[in-house]
C-alpha cells in the first residue's frame, strides 16, 4: 500500500460547458453511467493510495458528499477541502498542506479519464518515486489547450508552458501529478501568472529546474480523455460504452478495485450492490461475488 496521499482537484465554473454546469458541477456530470468524479478516484485507489481529500468549490460540496460520504463504503477515507475561488491548480497543494503534512501526493484533476491496459504498472512505478515528481505525457492533435513540453536537441524535457500559442510539441501533461513533500512549499513561490492563476506548470518547473522531474510518456496504449467541450464530453460517454458492452467489464468502478485490493470483503460488497439493484452497474457487481 503507497504511503501517497491522494488530492481530487473537483472545483472551478465548468463555464466551457455552460449551460449544463450552471446548475451542477462538471464532475457530477454522468460519463455513460457514472459521475465523472468516479473515473479520476478510480486512478487513485488504483494507485494504492487511501487517503484522499476532495477539493470542490463551496457550494458544491454537499452534493459531492451525498455521492461520495467519508468513503468507507470503499474502504478509502475521503476528507472535503473547499476551494472558494478557481485560482489555479497550483493552489491545490496550498489547500490541502495541513492535510498531506509533508507527505507525498497524487494530484489528479477531477475531469480526466485515463483507460489503458498498463496503468496500475504505470501508476505503482510513479509512486515508487519518494522525491521530485511524476508527470505524464501524452500526444494530442491540439497540444495548445493544455500544459505542453518542451524539449532540447536531445530530447531533454526543458520547459512546461500552459496553452501555448506556439506549442513547442504536441506532448500535453495529462492531470495526474505524482509530487513529493516539497509541493506545498513550492507553491507558496508560484507567483500568479497574466491571468491571475497560480499554474501548475510554474510548480512544476521549479521541479524540472532542478532535475528533478520525470515525464513519463502515456504512449498510443492509453486513452487519456478530454471532457472539455461538449462534444468531447460525449466522445467519453461513448468510449466507456463501446468498452463496456464490447467486454463485459467496468471502468471506473471503485467497489471493484476496492475489492480486488482486499479494502472491503465480500459482505460490503454486496451491500454496495443491493443498492444499485436495478441497474447494470448492480448486476456487474454482484457477479464480481
Ligand atoms: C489544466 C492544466 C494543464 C493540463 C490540463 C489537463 O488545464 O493547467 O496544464 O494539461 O489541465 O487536463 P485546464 O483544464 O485547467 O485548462
Amino acid at each position: 500500500m503507497s504511503t501517497r496521499k491522494g488530492l481530487i482537484l473537483a472545483g472551478g465554473t465548468g463555464s466551457r460547458l455552460w449551460p449544463i454546469t450552471q446548475g451542477l458541477s462538471k464532475q457530477l456530470m454522468p460519463i455513460y453511467d457514472k459521475p465523472m468524479i468516479y473515473y479520476p478516484l478510480s486512478v487513485l485507489m488504483l494507485s494504492g493510495i487511501r487517503e484522499i481529500a476532495i477539493i470542490t468549490t463551496p457550494q458544491d460540496q454537499a452534493q459531492f458528499q451525498n455521492l461520495l460520504g467519508d468513503g468507507t463504503q470503499w474502504g478509502v477515507q475521503i476528507t472535503w477541502l473547499v476551494q472558494p475561488s478557481p485560482d489555479g491548480l497550483a493552489q491545490a497543494y496550498l489547500i490541502a498542506e495541513d492535510f498531506l503534512a509533508g507527505d507525498p501526493s497524487a494530484l489528479i484533476l477531477g475531469d480526466n479519464i485515463f483507460f489503458g491496459h498498463g496503468l496500475p504498472e504505470l501508476l505503482a512505478s510513479a509512486d515508487r518515486l519518494s522525491e521530485g515528481g511524476t508527470v505524464f505525457g501524452y500526444q494530442v492533435a491540439d497540444p495548445e489547450r493544455y500544459g505542453v513540453v518542451g524539449m532540447n536537441a536531445d530530447g531533454q524535457v526543458t520547459q512546461i508552458v500552459e496553452k501555448p500559442e506556439v506549442p513547442p510539441s504536441q506532448l500535453a501533461i495529462t492531470g495526474l501529478y505524482f509530487l513529493d513533500g516539497t509541493a506545498p512549499e513550492r507553491a507558496r513561490q508560484v507567483k500568479p501568472s497574466p491571468r491571475g492563476e497560480l499554474e501548475i506548470a510554474d510548480l512544476l518547473q521549479s521541479y524540472l529546474a532542478e532535475g528533478n522531474l520525470s515525464v513519463e510518456r502515456m504512449g498510443r496504449g492509453y486513452a487519456w480523455l478530454d471532457t472539455g467541450t461538449h462534444a468531447s464530453l460525449l466522445d467519453a460517454a461513448n468510449f466507456v460504452r463501446t468498452l463496456q458492452s464490447r467486454q463485459g467489464m467496468q471502468t471506473g468502478c471503485p467497489e471493484e478495485i476496492a475489492f480486488a485490493a482486499g479494502w472491503i470483503n465480500a459482505g460490503q460488497l454486496k451491500v454496495q450492490a443491493a443498492r444499485y439493484a436495478k441497474t447494470e452497474y448492480g448486476t456487474y457487481l454482484l457477479g464480481l461475488l
